[in-house]
């Protein structure tokens, strides 16, 4: 277990799910709303801690009731908010994001009028303590600054940054990280069509930084210092549930499996792997269950249209049920209440009208989508778990 500290941003984000991007002046009911914490740095400390480390965040926060949801949230994930800077003026970095339940593609509107952590601020920590600082590439007033002072008093302790957008003096900052991970966005800004072409032109200005630039469907590439530019397809995913966050969860497993001793070859196809598992679900919770993925959760046999079987997958609990010849699973988790379907009593189906219900407030779900039709979380629906089935019956999580 590591020590890691992480640098940047910590946003509150309003999650929509839709059935499809509204256009413009359509008004669509999003089927399920999440608030939680966000921002690249944030997720990857919540993914760092599922594998094992002990995270710290440096960000900043306003005096405003998103401060306390966003704290609560981050305290919830296990990130410590010791080095959390606070303002009394602006509010706290919000995103509102609404993600495309058809293709799990989301877009972001994020709004911040709040400084960024100061110099002053960031030198009185001590930084001497942690194994790993990872900084986004960002607040470039005082990110030199804190690189430099990184670079002084840090002798063993690796650096990453990430970059993920073109900003003014970035470039400088590359020398100064022992691992720059860069997202296609900041490649495609700078007019490069691949991560070969940007990583090459980058390996000009930095001789002892290990390079890597993630490029969604389109994997990865990376060059250790001085090495050759290599490329790596990105894992299948089918179907894409949610991308929010998978980029952060890839440098989340890239930092862990260096920090394990892999080479950077090997980390690289950890973290696409790892990235890839984050695209099969909704959220971060829960990312390590693919572990889990080889134990079957039931078998066919065990199964019915006329009842459910809930059962443990690591910390959640499933719901399975037959409809048709299908099979049908879920988050045994209602959103009326974000309790247990199964808390009060039995799920009760009925297997004429294709509904199961809550057996706390009588809320109705079709078996069919999950999708409440009658009850207190009207329009709202159960969260849907990927699924396959062997040819045995063995019923396994994931596509
Ligand atoms: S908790 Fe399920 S209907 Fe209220």
């Amino acid at each position: 277990m590591a020590k890691i500290l992480g640098i940047g941003n910590a946003v509150l984000d309003i999650i929509h799910t839709v059935p499809h991007y509204p256009h413009e002046d359509e008004e669509i009911r999003a089927f399920k709303k999440s608030i939680t914490s966000g921002g690249n740095v944030n997720n990857s400390l919540y993914v760092l801690n599922q594998l094992g480390h002990n995270t710290a965040i440096c960000s900043t926060v306003a005096a405003d009731s998103e401060a306390k949801l966003l704290l609560a949230d981050l305290k919830k994930r296990n990130i410590s908010t010791a080095y959390v800077q606070k303002f009394i003026q602006g509010c706290t970095p919000s995103s509102s994001v609404t993600l495309n339940a058809q293709s799990g593609h989301r877009s972001i509107v994020h709004y911040r009028d709040l400084p960024e952590v100061t110099f002053d601020y960031f030198a009185k920590i001590e930084i001497e303590e942690y194994d790993w600082l990872h900084f986004e590439g960002r607040n470039l007033g005082n990110l030199p600054g804190m690189l430099n002072i990184a670079k002084t008093f840090l002798t063993n302790q690796p650096i990453s940054l990430e970059v993920e957008k073109p900003r003014d003096g970035i470039e400088a900052m590359i020398p100064l990280a022992n691992l720059v991970i860069f997202s296609h966005h900041y490649a495609q800004a700078k007019g490069f069509n691949d991560g070969h072409a940007l990583l090459s032109e980058i390996q000009k200005i930095t001789t002892h930084s290990n390079l890597v630039c993630t490029w969604g469907d389109q994997g990865v590439w990376y060059a250790s210092p001085n090495g050759e530019v290599h490329h790596i397809l990105a894992e299948a995913v089918n179907p894409v549930v949610d991308t929010l966050g998978a980029g952060d969860t890839f440098n989340a497993g890239l930092i862990h499996s260096l920090i394990e001793g892999h080479s950077l070859t090997e980390s690289v196809n950890r973290a696409n792997k790892l990235a890839a598992q984050k695209c099969r679900q909704y959220g971060l919770d829960n990312l390590m269950e693919v572990k889990h993925a080889d134990k079957p959760l039931a078998n066919i046999k065990q199964l019915s249209n006329a009842k459910t079987l809930t059962v443990n997958s690591g910390t959640r609990s499933v719901i399975l049920i037959k409809h048709g010849d299908s099979v049908k699973a879920y988050l045994n988790n209602c959103p009326h209440q974000n309790v247990p379907l199964n808390e009060a009593y039995k799920i009760d189906v009925n297997p004429f009208e294709k509904t199961m219900k809550c057996s706390v407030h009588d809320a109705f779900f079709n078996i069919e989508d999950g999708l409440c039709i009658e009850g207190p979380c009207w329009n709202e629906a159960l969260e849907t778990i990927d699924i396959h089935i062997d040819d045995k019956g063995n019923i396994f999580l994931g596509s």
